[in-house]
């Protein structure tokens, strides 16, 4: 494939496994048909031929994976922090989404969203549009346009929801989601479609249901919210006094596990019960650090998570999380694991900083297949990281630069180059 076998030479780290973080300096990374050929301390004779580009001492890491964001919500990232969940939705959020019934604000919201999520740390993200199919169609076009790698959701909301942003039936809501899904079948390389009832409050039984047929005629994906806010934790067992846990408001409905994945954005407080049903259906935690701050929501217990193999990956929620930068993600779930460490739980230990790179790379890189390393074999997504404008007099190791990067991504530091899928992205 044209373009797409090539060599990177620079400061090499990637995980090669939870555990396993490895760094190499004046490495070779090599890149045959957009998939990684490993990484190499000398050149191999047979990728000799190959086009090298020399990045002298900048940083060559994976792509980072934001598996939990919200488009029509850039808008008003930064602002409008200052209340919980659900009065959030209602006061700021749904009045926003509102205004994607508009093709031509959606045009300008989202060729903003698109363009900075392109220039951003970002390979790969699962994204929520909103309920409106030709707004959620048009968030497509323009990600496809990006080169990186998608999964876009028209969301689903019922109930619970203002007049001016439901869809008025269970069943005109399920006519949309399969019109949408017929009108984008086929139509893009990098983005595709996943089914998005918003959350519990906001779907009728009736829809969760039919969400579940779709998902087990078509075997799409699922993306959703659970367990993130206390009192929207009380109104789902009002709402549904039939489940034993809010985790079971979805597995009922067949929405977890089986022929595709899940991720479920928080998990900051599901109990013991969900958290097995989380693992036993291979269902992916999206940690949102930020969000879950700002919103005032909790903190996630994902040493735990890690502990029992339940699936995690790093998402920024915007606008719950104000930023789209994923280095700032990252960084943001180790404090966060820090407080809960010292405020609510000293039997286990915060993550360290490789553990939450490794959560941005390979954690949720494999919702989307063998990606989030460069090791053999896997989809050839890279970032290079120019981090000679943070200054220091110090001698730093590579392991020590790219955790400096973590904290101080907007300080100084530049993104150089960008690959998805051995392509490179324009920045
Ligand atoms: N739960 C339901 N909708 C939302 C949303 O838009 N953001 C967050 N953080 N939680 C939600
Ligand atoms: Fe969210």
């Amino acid at each position: 494939m044209e373009g797409k076998s090539f060599v990177l030479k620079g400061d090499v780290c990637y995980n090669v496994s939870q555990t396993e973080f490895r760094t190499l300096e004046a490495g070779y990374v090599v890149c045959v048909d957009g998939a990684s050929a490993g990484v190499f301390e000398e050149l191999p004779e047979r990728y000799a031929q190959l086009p090298l580009r020399d990045f002298g001492h900048a940083l060559i890491v994976p792509g980072l994976n934001d598996i939990h964001v919200h488009a029509p919500q850039y808008g008003f990232r930064g602002i409008a922090m200052d209340l919980e969940l659900l009065d959030w939705l209602n006061t700021y959020t749904f009045p926003e989404e509102s205004k994607y019934a508009d093709l031509a604000y959606a045009e300008k919201g989202y060729s903003i969203f698109a363009d900075d999520l392109q220039r951003s740390f970002t390979t790969r993200a699962v994204v929520f549009g909103t309920m409106h199919v030709p707004g959620t169609e048009l968030l497509m076009d323009k990600l496809e346009a990006t080169g990186l790698k998608t999964y876009v959701g028209k969301v689903n909301m019922d109930r619970n929801s203002p007049d001016y942003l439901s869809d008025q039936t269970a069943e005109a809501s399920l006519e949309a989601t399969r019109s949408w899904l017929a009108d984008v079948s086929g139509r893009y390389q990098n983005t595709l479609p996943i089914l998005t009832p918003r959350f519990t409050p906001t779907c009728s039984d009736e829809l969760m249901e039919g969400l579940g047929k779709i998902k087990a005629e078509t075997g799409l994906p699922v993306q959703s919210h659970l367990s993130e806010n206390l009192s929207e934790i009380d109104w789902v067992k009002g709402l549904c006094p039939w489940s034993s846990c809010y985790g079971q408001t979805y597995d009922h409905f067949g929405l977890l596990g089986g022929n595709s994945k899940t991720i479920m954005a928080h998990c900051n407080y599901s109990t013991p019960e969900e958290v097995e049903l989380l693992r036993a259906t291979g269902t992916y935690v999206a940690h949102c650090p930020q969000s879950n701050a700002f919103l005032s929501s909790g903190i996630a217990p994902i040493r735990d998570y890690l502990c029992r193999g339940v699936n995690v990956g790093l998402g920024t929620d915007v606008a719950g999380g104000a930023s789209l930068n994923m280095f700032r993600a990252v960084a943001d779930a180790v404090g966060c694991s820090k407080l809960r460490w010292r405020c609510v739980d000293q039997e286990l230990p915060s993550l360290t900083i490789q553990e939450a790179f490794w959560i941005a790379t390979l954690g949720g890189g494999s919702f989307f297949g063998k990606v989030g390393s460069l090791d053999e074999g896997f989809d050839f997504d890279a970032l290079v990281l120019d981090d000679s404008g943070i200054r220091s007099p110090r001698e730093l190791s590579v392991e020590q630069r790219l955790e400096r990067y973590c904290y101080l991504a907007d300080e100084g530091g530049r993104l150089a180059a960008k690959f998805v899928a051995g392509k490179e992205i324009e920045l």
